[in-house]
């Protein structure tokens, strides 16, 4: 198909395109600067030139599942597994605060060390302490009760990435164990509780054809996230998928630029995976669409144990460092880094 400036226009009006038309304007090479600058206008109608800044708290890199991709997977027997207690969250919180975060995001494993009534125990610890913070969990998928007792104790935001929206490419990424029915219900429990929630997907993942990726956007349609969190595959040695290659950063950008034109009022992350790949990755995805940031509150001396995949950046920063190397970088893309709690700009919500 042969695709124009038009479409692009079509795409920012609609918020829709065909699927045909979603597919090869994910395949054009020569639309790349019209998309991204259409993209940049519907960010900047709607959130200005702001960048929204999460503190990640990767409290533990113990996990049950063994998704291939992962370098965190049940079966990687050289990862070396840490958790973080509950002093050791508060402490990166404090320390975040102080660098002007107001939304912590505490990430880990399917780790059940942590049960409902700990992570329930954090939780409150957290919103007693910090009570102009946002709360954010991404602890994978557990029954809706736990969700809701998360929420009742101060949690407000939710991220589980669905990783792909179709069953059969599901299949190929997770053993058996793990069902896409079942993370697609945990997100629409998370919505019905009333977190903002956010979903996502890795762009280049092995096995994903371009069919996939409409999938993923169509699904996105339905669920009506707050916030959605895309990067690239990036492999990592210790799993079955060393072998398969990263996913490319034009793909990448452009998925960011269509996200936006789809979903104008979404809090799109400019990932860590994306500044992996490429040393100006954030810097780019920023300038195709996305308007959040999230630098590493971890302690330094586990940040190099949460590998996901390999050469992650930021493991040897400390907190205050990686604020500041952000901030620079988010101005030199044309933007301002704000300190507010950075809620999801809905109309009706
Ligand atoms: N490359 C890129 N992203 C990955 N994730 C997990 N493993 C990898 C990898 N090898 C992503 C998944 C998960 C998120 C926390 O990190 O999408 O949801
Ligand atoms: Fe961490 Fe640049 S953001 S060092």
């Amino acid at each position: 198909m042969n695709l124009s400036k038009e479409h692009i226009t079509a795409l920012a009006a609609e918020r829709d395109l065909s699927t045909s038309e979603l597919m090869s304007l994910l395949q054009a090479e020569g639309l790349d600067s019209l998309l991204f600058s259409a993209a940049d206008k519907v960010r900047r109608q709607i959130y200005g030139d702001a960048v929204y800044v999460r503190g990640l708290i990767e409290f533990t890199n113990c996990c049950k599942n063994n998704c291939y991709y992962c370098g965190i997977r049940r079966d990687n027997q050289s990862a070396t597994r840490y958790r973080l207690e509950q002093d050791d969250i508060l402490a990166c919180c404090a320390e975040g605060y102080e660098l002007g975060f107001r939304t912590f995001v505490l990430q880990g494993g399917e780790d059940s060390y942590y049960t409902d009534a700990k992570i329930c125990g954090i939780v409150s610890a957290i919103r007693n302490r910090f009570p102009d913070c946002a709360i954010t969990l991404s602890i994978g998928e557990r029954p809706k009760d736990s969700y809701q007792a998360y929420f009742d104790a101060g949690a407000n935001r939710y991220l589980l990435r669905h990783e792909t929206a179709d069953p059969a490419h599901y299949r190929k990424l997770h053993p058996e164990a793990m069902s896409l029915q079942n993370r697609k219900e945990c997100l629409f429990h998370l919505k019905e509780i009333g977190y903002q929630v956010g979903s996502g997907f890795m762009v280049g993942s092995p096995y994903q054809t371009l069919d996939n990726l409409v999938a993923d956007l169509r699904f996105l349609q339905q669920l009506q996230p707050d916030m959605i969190g895309i990067g690239p595959y990036i492999p990592h040695n210790e799993t079955p998928f060393s072998k398969f290659e990263r996913g490319s950063l034009s793909l990448t950008l452009r998925l960011i630029a269509v996200l936006r034109l789809m979903f104008p009022y979404a809090l799109i992350p400019a990932t860590t995976a994306l500044g992996t790949i490429h040393p100006q990755g954030r810097e780019l995805g920023l300038q195709a669409g996305a308007n959040v940031v999230m630098p590493n509150l971890s302690p330094v001396k586990v940040r190099k144990l949460y590998e996901l995949y390999e050469n992650k950046i930021c493991t040897g920063e400390e907190a205050a460092q990686c604020r500041g190397c952000l901030e620079r970088r988010v101005e030199s893309a044309g933007y301002q880094i704000v300190t507010s709690i950075g809620n999801v700009k809905k109309p009706n919500s």
